[in-house]
């Protein structure tokens, strides 16, 4: 089995969603969260973009024990200085360096010729190396660059002494089978690719951000790069719950370990989602309210007789503990009678069909069944009879 990274970065290009601004101690919060859930790096923020991300990336990395904290930096010494300000105390300090690769990028961008990126990219790493043991470079709008360029830049970075090769889809853009043509691509082509690690980093602009990262594993990446609830720049990052529950529930498949704790998953979840005030979707997998809801009388029949019948994934495999069950006017018979043991009516069969003549009246009318809503039912028959 292949061992998988997760590389969590919800305090960066997580915090770069619109309207989302967290504090010091939300940060630290949310660090100390990530640590629970088994991620492997933790990229905790931009130290030079502002002093507040200077500071909390300094207090995660000291903190955060059993995570690697990294931080990212334009390919400028300037940048690469401030985060070895805010890095130099963890445990392995890690710094995630960056530029651009595409001719969109470097043309209007960068506003530098392929020679010079290469130049710049290869003096930047080699002045990180100099500082972090271990270093990152990505290779900013990687699917939109024109592949032996990548090949070669990537070539001069590993020899400069990258450890970690990032591939971003920056924009959304590719495919699954495109990302994945990507990776090998570069395994075919550069020398020394198998001395560093490959890692996919893709945004969901077209919704396949967790398929590309998926596909990206299957050609050989063995870090994957995402945000809790796939909070992000404009559509979002890859949602990394979804992608460590994917390797869990398809690992006949994908025959890939990780270190996620996948029972912290709602937790982690839920406190993204309060601190951000980014509300999740009901059926967002994995996480959404409805993810492990049944409502149709066929189905809930099903999950009651046997819950692998509808339910792939044991809601407390990610840490759900809610009733299934949701009583409307698609629930059937089956459903109805064990709520009501649930609540504690053993009744005859003779009264059980009559009050769920009664509660069909009511689903017709209103949209969620509640417990409150079952006792009046049955208290409102003992009166009547
Ligand atoms: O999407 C992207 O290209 C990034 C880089 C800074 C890694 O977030
Ligand atoms: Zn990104």
């Amino acid at each position: 089995m292949r061992k998988i990274n997760f590389f969590d970065t919800t305090l960066r290009d997580g915090e770069q969603s619109p309207g989302v601004n967290l504090n010091f101690q939300e940060k630290l919060e949310i660090a100390k969260q990530l640590e629970r859930l088994g991620i492997d790096i933790i990229e905790a923020g931009f130290p030079a973009a502002s002093k507040g991300d200077f500071q909390s990336v300094k207090e995660i990395a000291s903190i955060v024990k059993d995570s690697s904290v990294t931080g990212l930096a334009r390919s400028v010494t300037k940048d690469i200085d401030i985060a070895w300000e805010a890095l130099k105390n963890s445990a392995e300090p890690r710094l995630h360096v960056f530029i651009a690769t595409s001719p969109i990028h470097m043309n209007y961008k960068l506003q530098m010729t392929p020679d010079e990126v290469v130049e710049t990219a290869v003096k930047m790493v080699k002045y990180a190396k100099e500082r972090f043991p271990i270093v990152q470079w990505s290779a900013e709008d990687a699917c939109r660059s024109d592949l032996p360029f990548l090949a070669r830049i990537v070539d001069e970075v590993v020899k400069a002494g990258a450890d970690v090769i990032n591939i971003p889809d920056t924009v959304g853009y590719t495919t699954p089978k495109d990302y994945g043509a990507i990776f090998s691509y570069l395994r075919e082509t550069v020398p020394n690719i198998d001395r560093v690690a490959l890692s996919a980093h893709c945004h969901d602009d077209l919704g396949l951000a967790v398929a590309n990262s998926l596909a990206a594993i299957q050609h050989g990446a063995t870090q994957i790069e995402g945000t809790v609830n796939g909070i992000g720049e404009r559509a979002g990052n890859a949602s990394l719950e979804e992608i460590a529950v994917a390797l869990h529930i398809r690992k006949d498949f994908y025959e890939a370990e990780t270190n996620m704790v996948l029972s912290e998953i709602k937790r982690t979840s839920d406190l993204v989602s309060k601190l951000t005030g980014m509300t999740i979707a009901p059926n967002k997998a994995i996480v959404g309210k409805n993810a492990f809801a049944h409502e149709s009388g066929i189905h809930q029949d099903g999950v009651l007789k046997e819950p692998t019948t509808y339910e792939i994934i044991s809601p407390e495999l990610v840490g759900v503990n809610q009733n299934p069950i949701v009583l409307g006017k698609h629930s059937g018979r089956h459903a109805f009678r064990n709520r009501l043991v649930e609540l504690g009516f053993v009744l005859p069969d003779e009264q059980v069909n009559s009050l769920f003549a009664k509660f069909k009246d009511l689903a017709d009318k209103k949209k969620d069944i509640t417990d409150d809503d079952l006792f009046a039912l049955v208290l409102q028959k003992q009166v009547n009879s």
